[in-house]
């Protein structure tokens, strides 16, 4: 009896944990609503007064090749990131702490401002397009990547961010993250399952493309 009690506790617990949500943020009726209010003047002010500006720069444009650039992603997908940092389901330190007394009306509105600024363009730092790009490689289940981060990886959908003109060092880093499962805020493991069959060169070689230019203090 008692092993029974103790296995189906066990069974609970196993279930509890595997049904955890990857993130909290739904698209729906509301948070579309939430994310259309975001008022660009007042994001523009909290990005000064909440100090992103610090790492990301008033532009979206970072100065350090491990923080992200955000300028015109989209901002649903801003959004999704900052309240995933809120609740923690991606959980890093300094971001973490970005957000923490900030209302999900705030984060919206810091969205939206950063969605205004211009993103940089894609460097193409490679001889050809690589293969994953367009075509995927459906021998190892893996879609094209512009298949979900738009035809010219310029961002899709909802929670689909745009690739172009990130920092070559965090975008390295994001895809060792998800095949590690360090970042897991990723709905339905779309791109935990997709980084797990990828090389390290070809992870290099698709930062190559899709990253903007190196910044210069990071060239030999
Ligand atoms: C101390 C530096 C620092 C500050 C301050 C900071 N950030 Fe960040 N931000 C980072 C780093 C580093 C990451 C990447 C963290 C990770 O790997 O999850 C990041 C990630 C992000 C992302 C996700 C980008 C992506 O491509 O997924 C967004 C959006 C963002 N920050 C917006 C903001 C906003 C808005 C603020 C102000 C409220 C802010 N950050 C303050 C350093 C900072
Ligand atoms: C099935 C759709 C899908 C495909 C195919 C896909 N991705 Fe993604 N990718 C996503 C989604 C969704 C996210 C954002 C997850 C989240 O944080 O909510 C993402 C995030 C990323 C990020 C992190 C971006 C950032 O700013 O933090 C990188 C880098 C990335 N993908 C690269 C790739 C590459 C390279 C490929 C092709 C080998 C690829 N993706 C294929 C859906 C996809």
């Amino acid at each position: 009896m008692k092993i029974i009690t103790t296995f189906s506790l066990l069974l609970c617990f196993s279930a509890m944990v595997f049904a955890e949500p990857s993130s909290l943020v739904a698209y729906d009726k509301e948070t579309r609503a939430l994310i259309r209010s975001g008022s660009v003047e007042n994001g523009k002010k909290l990005a000064s007064s909440a100090k992103c500006k610090r790492c990301h720069g008033m532009d979206g444009l970072s100065e350090d090749d491990d923080d992200p650039n955000i300028a015109g992603m989209s901002a649903t997908y801003i959004f999704k990131q900052l309240k995933d940092y809120k609740d923690e389901k991606r959980p890093e330190r300094s971001m973490v702490k970005a957000v923490r007394d900030l209302s999900d009306q705030d984060l919206s509105d810091l969205s939206a401002y950063y969605a205004t600024q211009e993103m940089l363009p894609a460097a193409h730092a490679t001889d050809t397009v690589p293969i994953l790009v367009h075509k995927g490689d459906p021998r190892r289940m893996v879609r094209a990547c512009n298949s979900c981060h738009g035809q010219n990886g310029e961002g899709g959908e909802y929670d689909m961010p745009a690739l172009n003109g990130q920092r070559p060092g965090y975008f390295v880093t994001a895809m060792e993250e998800f095949r590690e499962d360090d970042r897991s805020n990723d709905i339905y493991w779309r791109m935990r399952d997709i980084a797990k069959e990828l090389t390290d060169e070809e992870i290099e070689e698709l930062a190559s493309y899709y990253s903007a230019a190196p910044l210069e203090e990071d060239e030999d």
